[in-house]
């Protein structure tokens, strides 16, 4: 029986390389979608969580997970031999910059060296981590031709990007539709089975690098149109307008006009990189992609900005920021997630530290972070630490926040979500 087959009649044996954020969702999926899974991780602790029915991922509750491990399945492993057990493989490593805000693909590169080293003819590989236009083509075939197989004839290989948005409870795994860009037709075709059994639309583009191009658009969409807000924000807050009365009144036109609104700066392993990836490929190309990189340069601005206006808050107080009390509430990068990976809130508790605040958070789904190479541990939010700080700043709007209890506290807080919106007392002022 073929490939295409095999994934279609559910006898497929699939495989998920790097089981994070968008790796474990995508596994227990495709498990739930009829196929034996069996996810690789380098992380030992990770796999052995799921081996043992235990979830990291909020997405991926434990009720969820552990039938299908019980079941056998979805199974986890550090061991690439297993590889050989394989029909398909899916590459869900990450992708972040270098210091120098190049793309640091060792990730992919260490993953497709463990894969190729355990390969076997008619496999499919499909490569989801976000990458620059190109990656698939440039960096990937050549791998595997190196190690014996030519792609197309030996093995099958598509890229297709992922979109899942963590915590959002609406769009998840399943009903976002999946773009596939194969590098010949029968990797297409075979992509679109094994997506086909799991996710709802199956979206063909006509090669790997459009697909690459497709999600580095949408992201780089986000970014730019963010630090258009992020600007018309810092405008506002100079002219005295409400920004956020103005987007709500803007959002109700019915074409045209997409809402976006302003915050302390980008964060997620996502938008803060992805734009890079393209950036850097253009300026490869002999290409400058100012406008993007502009837009990168606003957002990366924010933090700097939160700073200073909680200064101001303070001065008006006749408080310092040096010996001031800062409570932060919420330092995942967006509300309802407990991922950290390049949250603004860290960057604005950063600066603050420096200039001599004493800082404290409050994060119901992050314990502990680590600034300026010193652990803190989160406090709970009560009355009694609400008082205690000179200053509270609202950088993460998790829902479970109990704001009126910040409210009632009366203490003076800096609201950059416009969470406080129920809440509008003298005391709080919103950028
Ligand atoms: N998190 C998101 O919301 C999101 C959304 C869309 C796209 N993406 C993209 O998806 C990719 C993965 O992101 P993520 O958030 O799931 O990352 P993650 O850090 O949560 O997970 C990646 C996993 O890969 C593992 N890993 C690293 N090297 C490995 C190797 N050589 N072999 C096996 N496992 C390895 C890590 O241990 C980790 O568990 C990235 O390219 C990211 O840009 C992420």
């Amino acid at each position: 029986m073929d490939l295409i087959e095999r994934i279609r009649s559910g006898q497929a044996c699939a495989g998920v390389v790097g089981l994070g954020y968008v790796g474990l969702p995508l596994a227990v999926e495709m498990a739930v979608g009829g196929l034996k899974v069996i996810g690789f991780d380098v992380q030992v602790d990770k796999v052995d969580a799921i081996n043992a029915g235990h979830s990291y991922i909020m997405d991926v509750p434990d009720e969820t997970l552990a039938p299908l491990v019980s079941e056998g399945r979805l199974q986890a492993t550090t061991d690439f031999s297993m590889v050989a057990e394989l029909d398909t493989v899916n590459i869900c490593v990450p992708t972040p910059l270098r210091k120098t805000k190049e793309p640091n693909l060792s990730f992919v590169i260490d993953a497709v060296k463990s894969i190729a080293a355990h390969m076997k003819p008619g496999q499919l590989m499909i490569l989801e981590s976000t990458t620059y236009p190109g990656t698939t083509e440039e960096l990937v075939l050549p791998m595997l031709r190196e190690a014996g197989f030519e792609p197309g004839r030996d093995v099958f290989v598509a890229f297709s990007p992922e979109r899942t948005d963590p915590g959002n409870k609406d769009y998840t795994t399943r009903n976002i539709p999946k773009v596939v860009g194969g590098h010949d037709p029968v990797a297409t075709e075979a992509a679109a089975a094994l997506y086909g059994r799991c996710i709802d639309q199956v979206v063909l583009v006509s090669t790997p690098r459009v697909a690459e191009m497709v999600k580095l658009l949408e992201n780089t969409f986000r970014s730019v149109n963010i630090a258009l807000v992020n600007e018309i924000g810092l405008m506002c807050d100079r002219f005295g307008i409400d920004v956020w009365e103005v987007i709500d009144a803007a959002a109700t036109k019915p074409f045209g006009f997409m809402p976006f609104y302003p915050g302390p700066g980008l964060g997620g392993h996502c938008i803060p990189v992805d734009p890079h990836y393209l950036t850097w490929k253009a300026r490869a190309e002999g290409f400058s992609a100012r406008f993007i990189e502009l837009a990168a340069e606003i957002n990366a601005e924010k933090p700097a900005f939160v700073v200073s206006r909680a200064a101001d808050l303070l001065n008006e107080q006749e408080k310092s920021v040096r010996g001031a009390a800062i409570l932060c509430l919420g330092v995942a990068y967006k509300a309802n997630t407990n991922d950290v990976r390049e949250s603004p809130a860290l960057d604005v508790m950063t600066l603050l530290l420096r200039k001599g605040a004493n800082i404290s958070f409050c994060d119901p789904y992050v314990d502990k972070v680590v600034l300026e190479g010193e652990p803190m541990s989160s406090v709970p939010l009560e009355d009694s630490v609400l008082r205690a700080a000179d200053l509270v700043i609202l950088l993460t709007n998790h829902s479970v926040f109990d704001l009126g209890l910040v409210s009632d506290s009366g203490c003076i807080v800096l609201d950059t979500r416009n969470g406080m919106k129920e809440f509008p007392t003298s005391t709080v002022v919103k950028i």
